[in-house]
């Protein structure tokens, strides 16, 4: 069976595709085999890792890490550390505020900034920061940008988040502009003057909504979810598609993989396969609105070049 036109627009024609999923279901392989057959098509494409069990660079044999490697001169990669994102994020955010405050006011901001970077969701924000970069920096360099995501709740955290922020910066910049008025009122004759934390906000908010922007437009943005046929992996999928949904956010591929083969006649898996047949149908009611494709489950693990490129074929056919 040869690829329907949706699913062949979704591989290759989007500018960034996030590929979701729990841990253990195949992600980083399927985010790899999508960024091998872009780069194959004759995209410039860039693979993201931000998982912070990276095994891109396990996967393509290359040391990868913090900078942009070349993996085929049309295919780069990029392992992103969550954990050193939020240390440079932290230190941004204290670099900006520098200058910005009163020198006796420094400490007691940075120990706010210090509390605020180890509350639930910093990290995310740190990583999210990083995304929001790199789909900036890099929107002209490439034309595919694929982000193998980190396991499903985090990632709707991360994808939630510009709706967040959004909210959030609005009220800031609210609140900043409310002060300065008044500011300006009394000490400078109402002529509005400069306020670099007005700027730092506003710029901010403008990254955030450019982005925000691509990766709610579906022309330029698509989702993928990869699951196992096994019932624990179909509730989750379920519930991160109904979640992304209220975001505004649609999953429109899900890859099936790890499907036993045809060919088992053996009674152990023949019995493993009646099973996998009901999830099976179970995912086909369950996801209507999805285009599907089946992987199947390969004699070993996908640890080599040659064994991505066999996974990749399983993808076109
Ligand atoms: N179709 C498949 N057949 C055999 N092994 C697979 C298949 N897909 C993935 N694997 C193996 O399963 C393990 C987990 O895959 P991985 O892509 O790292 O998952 P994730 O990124 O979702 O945690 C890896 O060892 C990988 O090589
Ligand atoms: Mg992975």
């Amino acid at each position: 069976m040869l690829l329907n036109n949706n699913i062949m627009e979704l591989l290759f024609s989007k500018k960034i595709l996030f590929v979701g999923g729990k841990g253990g279901v195949g992600k980083s392989t399927s985010a790899a085999a999508i960024a091998i057959l872009n780069a194959k098509k004759g995209n410039r494409t860039l693979l993201v890792s931000t998982d912070p069990a990276h095994n891109t660079g396990d996967i393509f044999h290359e040391k990868i890490g913090n900078n942009i490697s070349e993996i085929t001169p049309l295919l780069d990669a990029l392992e992103i550390d969550p954990a050193k994102e939020s240390k440079k994020y932290i230190q941004q955010v204290k670099d900006n505020i520098k200058g910005l405050v009163r020198a006796s006011m420094i400490e007691e901001v940075h120990r706010q900034i210090d509390t605020a970077s180890s509350s639930p969701g910093a990290d995310e924000a740190a990583l999210f920061d990083a995304i929001v970069t790199i789909i900036i920096d890099h929107n002209d360099t490439y034309d595919t940008i694929i982000f193998d995501t980190a396991p499903t709740g985090h990632t709707i955290r991360l994808l939630t988040l510009p709706e967040l922020m959004g909210v959030w910066i609005e009220g800031m910049l609210d609140r900043r502009k409310k002060t300065t008025d008044n500011y300006n009122q009394i000490f400078n004759d109402g002529e509005p003057i400069d306020d670099p934390i007005f700027k730092v906000l506003q710029t901010r908010k403008k990254r955030f909504s450019t982005v925000r922007d691509i990766l709610l437009s579906s022309s330029q943005t698509g989702f993928i979810f990869v699951l196992n046929p096994e019932r624990l992996p179909i509730l989750e999928t379920e519930k991160a598609i109904k979640l992304l949904n209220q975001y505004h956010l649609h999953v429109n591929l899900l890859i099936i993989n790890k499907v036993l083969p045809e060919e088992i006649t053996d009674q152990f898996f023949q019995k493993r396969k009646l099973r996998e047949k009901e999830y099976i149908n179970k995912i086909e009611q369950t996801f209507k609105s999805q285009e599907k494709l089946y992987i199947p489950l390969l004699e070993e693990d996908i640890s080599s070049l040659s064994l991505l490129e066999n996974f990749s074929e399983k993808i076109l056919h």
